[in-house]
């Protein structure tokens, strides 16, 4: 558990030394708007970059405005600001010229624009996480000089910023002065050491912006602390996976890594689930054709009961750049589940099985395949985490990586995984009662599935008409209901 280990103490090194020292930050913050006060030309702590694919960044200094016409920017476009977080190297991380790269490559006409903070980045981390209010400040300058000589409406930018670059982009609206806000702020795992449990004034929050969305990957905690936010800081947070962890960033891939690169290594799981956040934005808007979908929740155990796919008054939402912007007061909770890899779209299914007059209390191990009009999926193990007895409704979330279109049949096939327990009945069967005494029983009424994407509800029936009884490692089709004849339109939630 070394690794863990070196983790926490990473973690816990800037967090207990510094921790004290954010109190006195707003004092600092005063006397730097006594300075704006003063008139004293403003001094600015970032480079801002216009970003261009195939050639050098043009650098952009809002105190010389000619710079933005040199640079190329066009103020009929959009603007979107894409702000790194906490550096341990100096050095820009790749994922920023990725996203840049995909933005300017799939939107049209639109300025992309990257701020550069790494001098303050590079520094301990609760120095760095003091410095997200001056980068804030730099941005909302920016932001005024543009209003000011260009008359360009902040309701154009899209700020987007990364961990602690997700808190620089909330200050950057709360700085901004006037009435109009800043259009939308995404918040990629935005910090949460230093940031989780304070007010909505001194971390990402709604009020910063006219629309507010949060993706939050690596929540997990370490010794009471964890790397992304885990509380809600947006009109709409995502928590894919759960939020806490992500798929192909497990231990044994953690292992790996700081095996092969030793303390960097470290770095780079840290950055695995965490910057997982990251990859899902740039996905979707790579992936225009396979947006991920996700549904609003109470927490991850219920979200894996499947009870949550629905979409009825906004209860769900599109991850990423095409979200629908519907504000409300409260923030919103979706969740989903990801492929490990992009493209990181999956498939919702609630699966709801009717089980009947169990006499046994059992908690049977099944294998599921389905068969839609489109395809096949492959065998689904499930295992029942409650124990079935009498009349039971068990529901579950099944995730596959493919559309199978209509659902047609399935297949359900019931295997006991208690090897002992299985002797254990064959015994009885043959020693105690004699032949006459059959094996356990699993009786199964209705199955019915509701597909997230398409909100498709079916429900299946067995099908021979043999009372729906299972019998141990016995495999049983199971057809659309009768009265649950395929309708011809989908229909379709956008
Ligand atoms: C600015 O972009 C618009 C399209 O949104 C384009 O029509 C116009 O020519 C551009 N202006 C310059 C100076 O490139
Ligand atoms: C379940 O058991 C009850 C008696 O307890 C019986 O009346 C009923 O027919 C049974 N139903 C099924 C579907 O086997
Ligand atoms: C289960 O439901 C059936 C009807 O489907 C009913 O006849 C039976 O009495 C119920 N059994 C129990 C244990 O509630």
């Amino acid at each position: 558990m070394s690794v863990v280990k070196i983790l926490c103490c990473l973690l816990l090194t800037f967090h207990l030394s510094e921790e004290k020292k954010i109190k006195g930050h707003r004092a600092v913050d005063a006397e730097q708007r006594v300075v704006l006060k003063e008139k004293k030309p403003y001094v600015i702590s970032s480079v801002f970059k216009m970003f261009s694919e195939g050639e050098d960044n043009c650098i952009l200094d809002p105190l010389q405005l000619h710079t933005l016409t040199s640079c190329g920017f066009n103020s009929s476009n959009p603007l979107i600001i894409i702000t790194h977080g906490w550096s341990v190297d100096g050095m820009m991380e790749s994922w920023v010229p990725r996203m840049a790269t995909a933005l300017k490559a799939n939107l049209i006409d639109v300025n992309v624009v990257i701020t550069d903070w790494l001098s303050l980045a590079h520094q301990h981390y609760p120095k760095a996480a003091h410095a997200t209010r001056t980068i804030g400040k730099d941005i909302a300058h920016l932001l005024q000089s543009l209003q000011a000589h260009y008359q360009y409406p902040v309701k154009k930018v899209h700020l987007i910023g990364y961990s602690l670059g997700a808190h620089i982009s909330g200050f950057a609206g709360s700085y901004l002065e006037g009435s109009e806000k800043i259009g939308r702020i995404t918040g990629l795992d935005p910090a949460g050491p230093l940031f989780e449990g304070m007010s909505p004034t001194d971390r990402l929050s709604p009020d910063d912006a006219e629309f507010v969305d949060a993706i939050h990957t690596f929540t997990q905690e370490r010794l009471g602390l964890s790397v992304g936010i885990k509380q809600a800081v947006a009109h709409y947070d995502f928590y894919p996976n759960g939020g806490d962890f992500q798929p192909g960033c497990d231990l044994h891939n953690i292992y790996e890594h700081v095996t092969q690169y030793g303390i960097l290594g470290l770095d780079q799981t840290v950055k695995c689930a965490h910057e997982r956040s990251v990859h899902l934005f740039i996905d979707s808007v790579l992936n225009k054709d396979k947006q991920s979908r996700a549904y609003r929740c109470t927490d991850k155990s219920a979200f894996n009961k499947g009870v949550c796919l629905d979409c009825r008054k906004n209860r769900c939402n599109t991850l990423g750049y095409d979200i629908k912007r519907v504000r409300s007061g409260n923030s919103k909770r979706l969740y989903l589940n990801t492929r490990p890899r992009m493209p990181y779209k999956l498939f919702h299914y609630q699966f709801r099985i009717q089980f009947v007059n169990q006499t046994e209390e059992m908690e049977p191990t099944l294998t599921i395949s389905l068969t839609g009009t489109k395809e096949e999926s492959e065998d689904l193990p499930i295992t029942i985490t409650e124990k079935i007895l009498g009349n039971k409704t068990y529901t579950f979330l099944i995730t596959l990586d493919r559309d199978l279109g209509d659902l047609m049949f399935l297949n359900l096939q019931w295997e006991r995984s208690d090897v002992w327990k299985n002797v254990w009945y064959k015994m009885q069967s043959i020693f105690v009662w004699g032949s006459q005494q059959s094996n356990p029983q699993l009786t199964v009424g209705r199955i019915s599935i509701k597909a997230g994407e398409t909100q498709e509800r079916t429900s299946f029936c067995a099908m021979n008409d043999d009372g729906q009884h299972m019998e141990e490692l016995a495999d049983k089709v199971f057809v659309r209901c009768k009265e649950d004849k395929p309708r011809h339109r989908r229909r379709k939630q956008h």
